[in-house]
Formats: C-alpha cells, sequence, structure tokens
C-alpha cells in the first residue's frame, strides 16, 4: 500500500500541475526533512517517472510512465473516496480474490486492487477472463454501501454508466451496454463487469465491483476464438490510451453516480443507463439456465432485472442471462 507521504506528494504534484516545487516546500507539506523528499522523487525516477529538477526552483513532474502503479494512479486524481487507498500488484491471480480479503479487514471504502496482469482472471459464471499484462485495466473495487441486500445489483449497472462515461472522456469513442454489465464497442466487448457481495444475513458488508477494460490490446493478441467478439479501446480508437488516466476518470465518474445514488436513489442512474443500453426496445434472445426466451427488451425494473416481452405478450423477467441482439 502507499505511504501517507507518497500520497502528499503526488498530491502536491497534481495540485501544482506543470509548476516547480521546490525541495523545502514539498518537505514543509508533506511533514518530512528535504533528505527525504529527495528519496521519494527517487523512488519516483526508478518507477520510471521523469522528474526534472531546477536549482532554486525545485522539481517537476515532466512525463508519468504507463504504468497502473498505485503513484501512477494517484498523480492527477481528485477523487475523495474511490482509490484513496490503493494496492498494485504487478501479477496476481485475480484482483477480485485480493479484493475478498480486503473486504474482511477494515480498509475504507473506496479501496482499489489493480494489477497489470491476472493469471486467474475471471468473469461471470467463472468464465476465464482475459487479463495479458501492460494491456489492459484488471481492478476491484470495494463499497460499503447501506442499502439492502436485494438492491445490490443496481450498483453493477450503476457502475457500467461509470465506466461507459469514463470510456468517452478518455477517448470520445461511445460505447453501450448490454444487459446486465457487458460495454460494447461496434458489437463487440470491450469491458466486463462482475460484482460480487460480502454480506451477514440482510446487511451489506462489502460490494466488490471488478472491472476488466481491455485497453490497448491488438487484434492479434486475441486468441482467433474471441476475435470477432472482443476488442480493445486503441483497436476502436486506432492509438494508445493511457490506462492510468482511464482509471482516474472510472474513479471520478463512478464517485459522482455513487453519491447521486445515496442521495436520490436509483432512478436517476436507471435513466443513464437505458439512454446507453443497445437492447433496449430490440428483439433479443435470453439465454437462461432454464432455457432460452425470444422477446422485445422492455427495459429494467428498479432492482435492474431484463424485462422481456415474448410474442404473446407476457412479460417476464430476467435475472441472470447471456443476451443475443
Ligand atoms: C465478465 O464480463 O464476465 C466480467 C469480467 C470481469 C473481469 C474483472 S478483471 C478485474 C477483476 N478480477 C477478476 O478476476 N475479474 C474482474
Amino acid at each position: 500500500m502507499q505511504s501517507t507521504l507518497r500520497k502528499k506528494l503526488l498530491d502536491a504534484f497534481t495540485e501544482h500541475e506543470g509548476e516547480y516545487l521546490s525541495g523545502q516546500y514539498l518537505a514543509d507539506l508533506i511533514g518530512c526533512s528535504r533528505t527525504a523528499v529527495w528519496k521519494h522523487i527517487e523512488d519516483l525516477r526508478h518507477e520510471g517517472f521523469e522528474l526534472e529538477a531546477i536549482r532554486r526552483k525545485g522539481y517537476r513532474i515532466v512525463k508519468a510512465p504507463d504504468l497502473v502503479t498505485a503513484n501512477e494512479i494517484r498523480l492527477g486524481l481528485k477523487t475523495s473516496i474511490i482509490g484513496q487507498e490503493i494496492h498494485y500488484h504487478e501479477t496476481v491471480d485475480s484482483t477480485q480474490k485480493i479484493a475478498h480479503r480486503l473486504g474482511f479487514e477494515n480498509v475504507p471504502e473506496g479501496t482499489v486492487v489493480v494489477a497489470d496482469e491476472q493469471v486467474g482472471g475471471r468473469g461471470r459464471m467463472n468464465r476465464p477472463w482475459h487479463s495479458a499484462k501492460g494491456t489492459g485495466v484488471w481492478m476491484s473495487i470495494i463499497l460499503r454501501p447501506s442499502i439492502p441486500l436485494p438492491k445490490a445489483p443496481q450498483l453493477t449497472l450503476l457502475t457500467a454508466v461509470a465506466v461507459v462515461q469514463a470510456i468517452g472522456d478518455c477517448t470520445e469513442l461511445e460505447p453501450h451496454i448490454k444487459w446486465p454489465n457487458d460495454i460494447l464497442i461496434n458489437g463487440k466487448k470491450v469491458t466486463g463487469i462482475l460484482t460480487e457481495l460480502q454480506a451477514e444475513a440482510d446487511q451489506i458488508h462489502s460490494v466488490i465491483i471488478g472491472i476488466g477494460i481491455n485497453v490497448n490490446q491488438q487484434k492479434s493478441d486475441y486468441p482467433p476464438e474471441l476475435q470477432s467478439i472482443a476488442t480493445s479501446l486503441a483497436i476502436e480508437k486506432g492509438e494508445f490510451v493511457n490506462r492510468a488516466e482511464l482509471i482516474q476518470a472510472v474513479f471520478t465518474r463512478l464517485e459522482k453516480l455513487y453519491a447521486l445514488y445515496l442521495e436520490k436513489g436509483f432512478l436517476p442512474i436507471k435513466l443513464l443507463w437505458e439512454s446507453y443500453a443497445i437492447s433496449i426496445g430490440k428483439k433479443i434472445t435470453a439465454r437462461t439456465l432454464s432455457g432460452n426466451l425470444t422477446g422485445k427488451a422492455l427495459g429494467i425494473t428498479d432492482d435492474g432485472v431484463l424485462m422481456l416481452e415474448d410474442d404473446q405478450g407476457t412479460i417476464h423477467q430476467i435475472y441472470s442471462a447471456d443476451i443475443e441482439i
């Protein structure tokens, strides 16, 4: 986990973006010696940050590396809950598993586990999730909302809206949501969201939101069976996308929507979700565990359940399914 001094140092560079900050100013601000400041600066250089040091002026960050370390995410981060505590790992089995462990410990709400590579990444229905090194955003966010258990799926829909908005902020691409939580660009999946709960009786202890965003993969990085169904932001945009900036955008959007949700409830989120959804009003097939259902997708209920009207006019509520459009 990132030290408080390191956080304060990066926050100072964030606040004074592009400016030179003197060693003494930084030492006073973060409450340490100038030697300690110098040591932190050297650590950042080691991590790939380019820092300029000018006598009598101080230090300035010129360039940050394309990493998703806690330092890289912290520099430029303007949220106050999401991402205040970041646990970065170069390689993990699954960020979801680590977040589950942390969820039981007393970590603050908004704590994030992020990895450069997952070797055992998992998606919905326990499917494998390709999480190759240095190519995507693989992270799990811990929230602790005081909401009744049945409302938890609303947070999955809220997260999908946040990710769509964040992708738009960073790339100007216009992704769509396929119920419940796949994010597609040009019909191919670019993001998956997996929400899991830690709960006792009827009380939520933690919601663990796993987000996997394909960012800088090229088409040839995908196995042939995935090439027609998966894509990345770089493939769609035709250029490299900075992962740390994308993570910051997700944190910002998520924090705003989460505050809106806690204050005003699910309705504003539902309206946003429906505005990004591709399936609403269309004929779809829902592949459920108990068989396939074809009909028109009418929308979602307040619990995030999909309503599907079949050819006989019967309205079915779909809780879990794979959707074909
Ligand atoms: C899906 O569409 O099936 C959901 C995919 C979720 C993948 C993310 S990547 C970060 C987190 N860690 C995991 O093992 N899974 C989630």
